[in-house]
């Protein structure tokens, strides 16, 4: 008997091209092995940027994603470093001086789930989760303004001494049970750029978040193998379909771009409405 073709959610997204509005910038993207990481690592390099890519545990992942960034023509150097770790991100960011001699751009993305009903959660699993999504993204920020400070302004790459983008979830405004501390580490990435981005906005580096909604990665393609789980994750979307990784990619150029010099202390929904209580379309 000939196997069922397994489902997957369809693409609606025709390919095209991302405009070159970073070019001779270099960015840093943690957690690009896959998934948004990945998305965003290739569309910064395809609008002109090299790019550092970090991961923690998987480098054929990384290897694969830095491939797609030289076939853009860029350049791409593969970093292994846990961004919860101090000396880790440290050593990181000195070797992104040492390849590329400065950095323009921090994509804070890495990002892990350990979900647990609550009175079941392991100190652990907050805990992990907090470090990552929460401390790793202080981490990295915290690293990268010391170098924006260090190089100044240089017009002729940028208006901005340096840009950070969070990228945080909708599940920075919508609570999600059985996920709390995901949702904990996301709600405190909000207040967490916010800050940042008063306490810095007079020296020009410009703070912001991305906060997907859901997106083709591995984790949700994981949770999406029927077409009755993609109908049900379609109804909490209004714009009925699934987000691409490219969807927070092309934001993440624009973001990055001196075409949002004015965007600062934001946060981007790239997500097709879910924040919008989809639920209320009809009803209340
Ligand atoms: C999660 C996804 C989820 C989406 C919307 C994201 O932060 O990583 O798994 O589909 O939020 O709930």
């Amino acid at each position: 008997m000939a196997k069922e073709k397994p489902f997957v959610p369809p693409n609606e997204m025709p390919p095209r091209p991302i405009q070159p509005l970073l070019t001779g910038q270099k960015a840093l993207v943690t957690g690009a092995s896959k998934g948004i990481g990945e998305g965003v690592a290739v569309a910064l390099a395809q609008a002109g940027a090299d790019v550092l890519l970090n991961y923690f545990s998987d480098p054929e992942g990384a290897e694969k994603t830095a491939e797609k960034v030289r076939k853009a023509g860029r350049q791409a150097l593969v970093v292994q470093a846990d961004v919860a770790v101090e000396e880790e991100v440290q050593s990181m960011v000195a070797r992104m001086i040492e390849a590329f001699g400065r950095i323009d751009i921090l994509i804070n993305n890495s990002g892990i789930q350990l979900n647990a009903p609550f009175d079941k959660m392991t100190l652990a699993q907050w805990q992990r989760v907090i470090d990552i999504n929460l401390t790793g993204q202080f981490l990295c920020a915290r690293e990268a303004v010391r170098v924006f400070k260090r190089q100044g302004i240089d017009k002729s790459i940028s208006y901005a001494m340096g840009k950070i983008i969070h990228i945080s979830s909708v599940h920075d405004i919508i609570p999600w049970a059985g996920h709390v501390n995901y949702a904990a580490a996301k709600g405190g990435i909000m207040l967490l750029m916010k800050s940042i981005a008063q306490e810095l906005a007079p020296l020009r580096i410009r703070v912001n978040s991305i906060s997907p909604g859901a997106i083709r990665t591995p984790m949700n393609l994981e949770k999406l193998t029927t077409p009755e789980s993609y109908r049900d994750l379609l109804s909490l979307i209004p714009y009925k379909r699934l987000g691409e990784a490219e969807d927070v990619g092309r934001a993440a150029v624009w973001l990055a771009s001196d075409d949002s010099d004015y965007v600062h202390g934001a946060v981007l929904y790239v997500d097709g409405g879910m924040v919008l209580y989809p639920e209320f379309a009809s009803g209340g």
